[in-house]
């Protein structure tokens, strides 16, 4: 497949990139010439995704500002902000404890604004930055089995929103991405509920206009176009890669 360009000189920091979508996300931006670092709780993936696409890793933890602030620190003058990392506890929403409410929110929801605050300052003063959020069609039409991530997905195409209406005279655009069922360990973890988690995923890629799971690589070639000056008009969107699960 012919990739274009549209990267070259561009810094970008990619969290949650030792794994699943952030690993293409960081392959995709580094093969249209971004330089990336690759930000990840996984010190292991990380390095791993980092030394495969010439980048850099990073020790992140998404939960923590400190942690936030240091990424961006050690970067320097960052144009393109993923705020990919997440995590998933399935279950029922009766079955669910408040510890995991908020290690989920803590993750999916805390973790954009942590990053976020810590970007956008420099990219203010930069007048420039590309700030795409991964949601999830979990967000716009919520998914059984997982309330409390569907409501942090929710939030974040919300957020984005209002980022999006605050930046846009500082030439910094906000979108995000909700993804469909996309084949990675997250997803997949919800095999370890057996049976119904195997009937969750099956449910999922039923709802898709396409009958199939998707693909990292789908997901990171939409974050390229948001990242890319092919998209200097689009802010505030949510764009779905799912198939056409999220259509309404
Ligand atoms: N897979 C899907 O079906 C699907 C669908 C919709 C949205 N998403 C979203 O896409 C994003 C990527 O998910 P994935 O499916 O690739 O999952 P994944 O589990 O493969 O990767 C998630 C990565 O986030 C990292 N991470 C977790 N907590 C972190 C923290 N506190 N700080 C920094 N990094 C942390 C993990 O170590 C891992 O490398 C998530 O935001 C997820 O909610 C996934």
């Amino acid at each position: 497949m012919l990739i274009a360009v549209r990267l070259e000189g561009r810094k970008a920091l990619v969290t949650g990139g030792g794994s699943g979508i952030g690993a293409a996300i960081s392959a995709r931006l580094a093969a249209e010439g971004a330089e990336v670092w690759v930000g990840d709780i996984n010190s292991d993936g990380a390095e791993r995704v980092a030394g495969e696409i010439a980048g850099h890793a990073l020790d992140l933890d998404v939960t923590d500002l400190d942690s936030a602030r240091a990424a961006v620190a050690a970067i320097g003058s960052l144009d393109i902000l993923v705020n990919n990392a997440g995590v998933e506890e399935f279950g029922f929403f009766t079955q669910t404890t408040p510890e995991q409410w908020q290690r989920v929110l803590a993750v999916n929801l805390v973790g954009v604004l942590n990053c976020t605050h810590a970007a956008l300052p420099g990219m203010q003063e930069a007048g420039y930055g590309r700030i795409v959020s991964i949601s999830s069609e979990a967000g716009r039409v919520g998914s059984k089995g997982s309330a409390v991530y569907s409501a942090a997905k929710g939030a974040v195409v919300a957020f984005t929103k209002a980022i999006a209406r605050e930046n846009g005279r500082y030439g910094v655009t906000a979108n995000s991405i909700a993804p469909g069922p996309i084949e990675t360990p997250l997803l997949m973890g919800a095999k370890e509920l057996g049976e119904i988690g195997e009937k969750v995923i099956e449910t999922m890629k039923a709802a898709t206009q396409m009958g199939r799971l998707g693909q990292p690589d789908e997901v990171a070639a939409a974050v390229a176009f948001l990242a890319s000056d092919d998209a200097t008009y689009v802010t505030g969107e949510t764009l779905g890669v799912s198939g056409g699960l999220g259509m309404v």
